[in-house]
């Protein structure tokens, strides 16, 4: 049984992974530090598999006690490298502390590769790093544009770091991963999004403006050149997203089937605006959202979804689920968490 290191594994894409890695048999070592999810996380996983993973809490920016963690879980195969700060206004305000988590701890881990002999990579890239493209479907081998916030800089430069580093060194493996917009939460409603504070993203907003927790969601923006005028993204379930990473690792143990570095999108290939997600919402839910058209967020693109045949053809992946399933999932899992917090 191989074990694989994820940092960020109590986060919300981290935890869907380990469920997913745990039902294939992997054996998981969970690096989080908890800045930006709950220890409770370990229970659904341990409720959904049966089987609670080794965690360890600590900041993947510490170097020390990383080179420690290594040492104690000996044999780590793979690594799938989660753990960062993804706010995007955030990172304008407070560059530094962007730059530093999210960087510092990706050169702590390569470092620290080669010292406990881990070969193997898994990188959680972004869209962003396409800004709007020319061209869509974007494939991944269209241009990168200049980042818009320092949040997807720290994306960019990332992935030119997992190059380099590759480049002056065969030893490692890596498969760099591009998410489009990951939402929805798993079938049990165990584990799901736990945004801090008010939520940024699209849907947490959506699902707790459903359930009284915010009076009104705004939609940034109906005059953009897209049919009905709101912003279109790629929306896809992050169990979906969470299967990528387990054909990602087993690509990577397998010693025949890897290059050096590839990368790859993952996204429906579907696009859909901010007034059609509301749309559907309403209809799977059956509660009205009170929404409000506003201006436009600064930073938005206006338009991107995935060309996920690369994905398709190297990975063997595909999304499966439909926009309702997606959209059901995460209103299940608001209305859990309003029960157990009723609970309490
Ligand atoms: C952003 C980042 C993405 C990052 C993700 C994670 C960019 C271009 N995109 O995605 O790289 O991985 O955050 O945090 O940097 N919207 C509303 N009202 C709201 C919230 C959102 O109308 O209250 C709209 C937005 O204008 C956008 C869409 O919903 O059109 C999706 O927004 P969001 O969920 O924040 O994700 P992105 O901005 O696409």
């Amino acid at each position: 049984m191989s074990k694989i290191l994820v940092t960020g594994g109590t986060g919300f894409i981290g935890s869907h992974t380990v469920v997913e890695l745990q039902n294939e048999g992997f054996e998981v070592v969970i690096v989080d530090n908890l800045s930006n999810s709950n220890i409770d996380v370990l229970n659904g996983i341990e409720k959904i598999t049966g089987i609670r993973p080794a965690f360890e809490n600590i900041d993947c920016v510490d170097y020390v006690s990383m080179d420690r963690m290594f040492e104690k879980h000996k044999d780590i195969q793979a690594i799938i490298h989660f753990a960062a700060n993804k706010a995007v206004g955030e990172s304008v305000e407070k560059p530094l502390l962007y730059y530093r988590n999210n960087l510092v701890s990706l050169i702590n881990l390569l470092q620290l590769m080669p010292i406990h002999k881990v070969k193997n990579f898994v990188f959680s890239s972004s869209c962003t790093v396409y800004g709007q493209p020319d061209i869509l479907p974007v494939t991944e081998d269209a241009p990168i544009k200049l980042a818009m916030s320092p949040y997807g800089n720290t994306k960019q430069i990332g992935e030119e770091i997992i190059h380099d580093t590759i480049h002056s060194n065969p030893f490692y493996r890596s498969i760099i991963l591009r998410y489009f917009n990951p939402i929805g939460a798993h079938a049990s409603a165990e584990i799901g999004e736990l945004p801090n504070g008010v939520p940024n993203n699209l849907l947490p907003f959506v699902t707790q403006t459903a359930i009284g927790l915010r009076k009104q969601l705004s939609v940034f923006g109906d005059d953009y050149n897209t049919p009905d005028g709101s912003c279109i993204r790629d929306y896809i379930h992050v169990v979906d997203l969470a299967k990528a990473h387990v054909l990602a690792v087993k690509r990577l143990l397998n010693e025949d089937a890897n290059t050096n570095v590839e990368t790859f999108n993952l996204g429906t290939g579907r696009g859909l605006s901010v007034l059609e997600i509301i749309e559907t919402f309403e209809k799977v839910s059956g509660v009205k959202v009170n929404y409000k058209i506003v201006g436009r967020r600064e930073g938005d693109i206006e338009k991107v979804w995935a060309d996920p045949t690369y994905a398709n053809e190297v990975l063997g992946w595909t999304a499966n689920e439909t926009v309702e399933e997606t959209l059901r999932s995460a209103w299940v899992w608001e209305q859990n968490l309003a029960k157990r917090s009723k609970s309490e």
